[in-house]
């Protein structure tokens, strides 16, 4: 109907006979659902990937219509839901090996996914090497004849490398390979894998689509036959997602444009002002030229979102608790993607194989949220005056 994201936005997944002539669709809560006849049953058990309803784990209008409303922003076939991010990168990579296989992970991977490959893969006989996130086409270099996914995800969580991905699409395909993105901190808004060539996108949806830190929940995008083994392993592995969660997220998304261009002037707004501060040795933003891959962002995204590390000049990280314990806005937590601000002290060294962390002092992510910049530099003023007061003799 449209190419436009906004529009998209506001009407993907509201099928009439879904919402039944309201703005959204209702939150079906279903387990049991009833058939009149048995031939109606019959016809329902026929194609378990069809949307209708059959039983409450296949889904519901709810669960359909985000799912279809994610399919028109990624530009798939389909989409599956998962009862969080990391069941949504799990299945899609249980999808796409079997026993014997080997696969390669970017070593700027979220930590989690690391942890799947190096204990349920290791398990099913599945091998797994980590490579350096900048690697592009010398990743050739590293399949096997028995290689049959690469993981890309970009820019890398804690340390932001932006990956060359139509490099590494380009080797995938010549070797027959699957590969599959964590597009999180990107969203289907600034990047689309699927139109790089990327075999299926998988989205944390528990960030920016829900968007309100109140709901967990992935989901994996792909087309064709690889969709299908996508949805039959999700299927087997019995994942669905409730429908509050599908409902919430559904509301997250529908506002996902003006809050991304909101996160993303804010962050390069602060990103600058700490750029110039003395205590900060680096800036890990993609739009800022110290961070590798920035010139991939460039040509590759359309823009950035709201989180991203600094590097600071000196200390470790206990000495981060005078900043990080006292702060008015930025509070800690493990997550990102709602509308408020976070800090988080992470040091990547504990999560590398393939390369090494090396950095004058701890690094500290940031999630950049809704409030007045103004307000959280200020914040951030203080909380590094207090870093720094420590080193003061
Ligand atoms: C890049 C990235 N991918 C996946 C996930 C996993 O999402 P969830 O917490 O919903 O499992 C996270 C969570 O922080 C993440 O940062």
């Amino acid at each position: 109907m449209t190419n436009n994201k906004d529009t998209k936005l506001v009407t993907a997944g509201r099928r009439k006979e879904w919402t039944h002539g309201i703005v959204n669709p209702p939150v079906y809560r279903a387990s049991t659902c009833l058939f009149d006849t048995y031939a109606q049953l019959r016809e329902r058990v026929a194609d378990p990937t069809a949307k209708k309803l059959f039983y409450g784990r296949k889904g519901t209008p709810t669960q359909w219509s985000l799912e279809e409303a994610i399919s028109e922003l990624e530009g798939a076939d389909g989409t599956m839901l998962f009862p969080s991010g990391i069941a949504a990168v799990t299945t899609a990579i249980l999808s796409q090996v079997k026993a014997g296989d080997h696969i390669l992970i970017t070593d700027s991977a979220y930590e989690p996914t690391r942890s799947f490959a190096d204990g349920v893969l290791k398990s099913m006989n599945v091998a797994t090497d980590y490579y350096d996130p900048m690697a592009g086409s010398d990743i050739e270099g590293l399949v096997k004849a028995n290689t049959s996914v690469i993981v890309v995800e970009s820019p890398g969580s804690l340390t932001f490398e932006v990956q060359d991905i139509p490099a590494i699409v380009a080797v995938a395909k010549k070797h027959n390979i699957r590969t599959i993105a964590d597009n999180t901190w990107a969203t289907p808004l600034l990047f689309k894998p699927l139109e790089h060539g990327v075999d299926i996108s998988v989205e944390a949806c528990t960030k920016y689509l829900g968007g309100h830190s109140d709901a967990m929940i992935g989901s994996a995008s792909a087309n064709g036959a690889v969709f299908k083994k996508l949805s039959r392993t999700a299927y087997q592995m019995g994942h669905m997602v409730s429908p509050d969660d599908a409902f919430l997220t559904l509301r997250g998304l529908r506002t996902l444009g003006v809050r991304m261009k909101a996160h993303e002037e804010n962050a390069l707004k602060v990103a600058a002002w700490l750029h110039d501060h003395p205590a900060v040795s680096k800036i890990l933003h993609p739009a800022f030229e110290s961070c590798p891959g920035h010139a991939t962002w460039a040509r590759d995204f359309s823009g950035s979102s709201g989180l991203f590390s600094i590097v600071l000049t000196q200390g470790d990280y206990p000495d981060t608790a005078a900043m990080v314990d006292h702060m008015r806005l930025f509070k800690m937590g493990f997550s990102w993607g709602g509308y408020e601000s976070l800090i988080l002290p992470s040091d990547p060294a504990g999560s590398r194989s393939a390369t090494q962390w090396k950095a004058p002092g701890p690094v500290l992510r940031l999630h950049i949220g809704l409030e007045d910049t103004d307000d959280l530099i200020a914040d951030l003023a203080d909380g590094l005056d207090r870093f720094c007061g420590q080193f003061k003799s």
